[in-house]
């Protein structure tokens, strides 16, 4: 590009100083710095912002440029300034926007979901639809899933990446008026111009967003009530929201619902948890057997191989002899816990469906559905009769433990639990 300075006046070299001073602020350099850093004498920096060097070299113009940083849009301004030529904005310098860049570090590799990371990745590349919306049992991970594919797509939304968990299956699920308040100090937003309505919050929102390329990712939404006022309408943007339960009334959105992983997955990520020479101490049958006691759930094979790491001790069937006892309490480690994970998906349930997960648990703990017998599926007339309800309301139940994905489908109208889920219900059964 030409940076050779054409016409020459006191107006062309104002511009160039009003430019130059005002990129270098936003570089937050001294003049001093700046000239340091392109290599020139800082009384050329000064006498060129201070509009008093009609002719600066073009050599010196590249270099200053260089040293700022400016991309391409900013060199034809100063390439157009310094020709003479009227240039927009050389009263004052806008601020550039500030980048959001809040993704939180993304794993290395995913197990298997090959097909679920394209879907997501496809959607927001095509920008197909607004949202993609990630459902699926504690720890199947949707948030692993979540933030690799972000990370991914972070190039083609070079306005920034913001991460929200709005902890909707905490103790404190995040109100979406606090989300937004977030949100828009991380665009650059001044604090004390942040406006104390949610509504004229959103509004900002929505304004601050119009025309930037941000991907937002909003982890562990507790449902669509919280998500809405955090859409963004502008058509350079996309979101990724996951939850627990299904998420349904966020208008434009592709749903993907994570499932627990192929057997082949679930071994791969124990023996890189575990640490493969670990794993090959075992035979592929037993090493199939702890995923399978893990309900190939990553959040349990993970736990469990982190366990085998911790104990050099243990061989692989040692762990096995374990996890044929109570699994829940083995399945925690280093601040993972697969219970305490079901515990928060429980508590949140209403009253009445509490009861019916623990009354279902305590039929699973019976030892009615051990194995893969068909004894293991609930239908509606089943659940009736052990909830005391009628047929039709017992399946609204069945429905919604199905929507938060305490239940699994089977079959239309066959329901079973998880494996895992089973000794969380069973267990919930014998404290209450
Ligand atoms: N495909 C995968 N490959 C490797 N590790 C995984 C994979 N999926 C999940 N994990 C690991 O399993 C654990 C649970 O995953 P994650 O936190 O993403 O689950 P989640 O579905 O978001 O759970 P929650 O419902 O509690 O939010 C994490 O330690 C994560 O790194
Ligand atoms: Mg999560």
């Amino acid at each position: 590009m030409d940076l050779r300075v054409g016409a020459r006046g006191t107006g062309a070299a104002h511009a160039v100083g009003t430019l130059l001073r005002g990129w270098r602020k936003r570089a937050l350099l001294t003049q001093e710095q700046l000239a340091e850093k392109a290599g020139l004498n800082v009384r050329t920096v000064r006498r060129l912002e201070n509009g008093g060097l009609w002719q600066p070299r073009s050599r010196s113009v590249l270099l200053l440029a260089q040293a700022l940083e400016l991309g391409g849009e900013e060199r034809e301004q100063l390439a157009a300034a310094a020709r003479g030529l009227p240039v927009a904005g050389t009263g004052e310098v806008a601020a550039r926007p500030i980048v959001p860049r809040q993704l939180p570090a993304g794993l290395a590799a995913l197990a298997g979901r090959e097909r679920e990371l394209a879907v997501v990745e496809d959607a927001h590349r095509a920008r197909t639809a607004l949202v993609v919306a990630i459902d699926g049992m504690a720890g199947t991970g949707k948030t692993a899933l979540a933030v690799h594919a972000a990370h991914r797509l972070a190039p083609g939304f070079p306005d920034g990446q913001l991460y929200v968990d709005l902890h909707g299956h905490g103790a404190a699920p995040v109100e979406p008026g606090e989300a937004l308040a977030r949100m828009v100090r991380a665009l650059g937003v001044p604090a004390e111009e942040i406006p104390d309505h949610d509504e004229d919050r959103a509004a900002l929102y929505r304004s601050v967003l119009s025309e930037r390329r941000v991907l937002i990712v909003l982890d562990d939404a507790a449902g669509a009530e919280q998500v809405k006022p955090l859409l963004p309408a502008g058509p350079g943007c996309r979101v990724i929201v996951t939850g627990r339960g299904r998420l349904s009334g966020l208008g434009d959105t592709r749903a993907v619902s994570l499932d627990v992983l192929p057997a082949p997955a679930a071994v791969a990520l124990f023996a890189e948890v575990a640490g493969h020479e670990r794993a090959a101490g075992a035979s592929p049958g037993e090493l199939e057997e702890v995923a399978a006691r893990c309900g190939w759930l990553p959040l349990a094979v993970r736990i469990a191989a982190e366990r085998l790491r911790a104990r050099p001790t243990w061989s692989v069937r040692d762990l096995l002899k374990r996890l044929a006892g109570d699994r829940l309490a083995e399945l925690a480690a280093g601040g993972h816990d697969v219970a305490a994970a079901l515990d928060r998906s429980y508590d949140r349930l209403p009253a009445e469906l509490r009861r019916a997960y623990r009354l279902l648990g305590a039929r699973a703990g019976d030892g009615a559905d051990d194995g893969a017998d068909d004894s293991a599926n609930l239908d509606s007339r089943t659940a009736a009769a052990l909830l005391g309800t009628s047929a039709p309301h017992a399946e609204r139940l069945l429905e919604r433990l199905l929507d938060a994905h305490l239940l699994r489908e089977s079959a239309p109208g066959r329901y079973r639990f998880h494996d895992l889920v089973r000794d969380h219900a069973s267990r919930s059964s014998r404290v209450a």
